[in-house]
């Protein structure tokens, strides 16, 4: 698969280190650049990933957690559709401090690489967008959502389609539907059709 990048000042294939990457957004945070180069680009991750997540829950009342949230445009999409209740967490502490104010309930600075800290089977609904991707977040990170969301809850997610069989997170999603997780569904999305980069998107019930 071809390394394909959105044209940022360092390529985003090129980060290697969880301190890169938190470095890298720190400073797309700056000045609102993050949120200017998506509606730039016409970044459709958050839309897409909602809209599937509001196609098979219709309860708004429900409790989300939001992995790897950045500046919180999954929030302001969640928003939209009436979901009130979500958490947000995310490497970059820049982009957390640009969140609105009173959007999430709460937020948090946390590396998905490592163990989630919140109990088992605490969520009804993980979303993860646009953090699998090159550098970022492990296929690992998959077993931890399945680990807090309530069976039946569903787990939404983006994979940039240049690590997706790389990083193996096509092994771990074949591995998850065992007996942990049902595919609901998996198809390649827009995302940042403007650049030609495309994602999976993924939406799995746990079982
Ligand atoms: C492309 S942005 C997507 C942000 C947001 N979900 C959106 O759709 O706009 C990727 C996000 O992943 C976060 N990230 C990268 N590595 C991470 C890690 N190890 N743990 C937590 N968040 C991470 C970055 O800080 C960044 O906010």
């Amino acid at each position: 698969m071809a390394q394909k990048d959105v044209g940022n000042k360092i390529p985003i294939y090129k980060l290697k280190t969880t301190d890169e990457v938190m470095k890298y957004y720190d400073e797309w945070g700056d000045e609102d650049k993050y949120n200017k180069d998506m509606v730039d680009w016409n970044y459709t991750g958050p839309k897409e990933t909602v809209e599937i997540l509001n196609k098979y829950q219709k309860n708004k009342d429900i409790l989300i957690f939001d992995a790897g949230c950045g500046t919180g445009l999954v929030g302001i999409e969640l928003k939209k559709y009436g979901f009130e209740n979500f958490h947000g967490a995310d490497l970059s502490q820049k982009l957390l401090d640009t969140i609105p104010k009173n959007l999430y309930q709460k937020l948090e600075k946390v590396d998905l690489n490592k163990k989630i800290q919140s109990d088992e089977s605490f969520y009804d609904a993980v979303m993860c967008v646009g953090t699998f991707t090159f550098g970022h977040v492990k296929p690992n990170a998959l077993d931890e959502f399945v680990r807090i969301t309530k069976p039946g809850g569903l787990i939404c997610f983006t994979i940039n389609e240049g690590i997706y069989e790389e990083y193996g997170f096509d092994k771990k999603i074949e591995y998850l539907k065992d007996d942990k997780w049902e595919e609901v569904e998996f198809f390649k999305s827009d995302y940042i059709a403007s650049k030609d980069v495309n994602a999976w998107l993924g939406l799995y019930k746990v079982k």
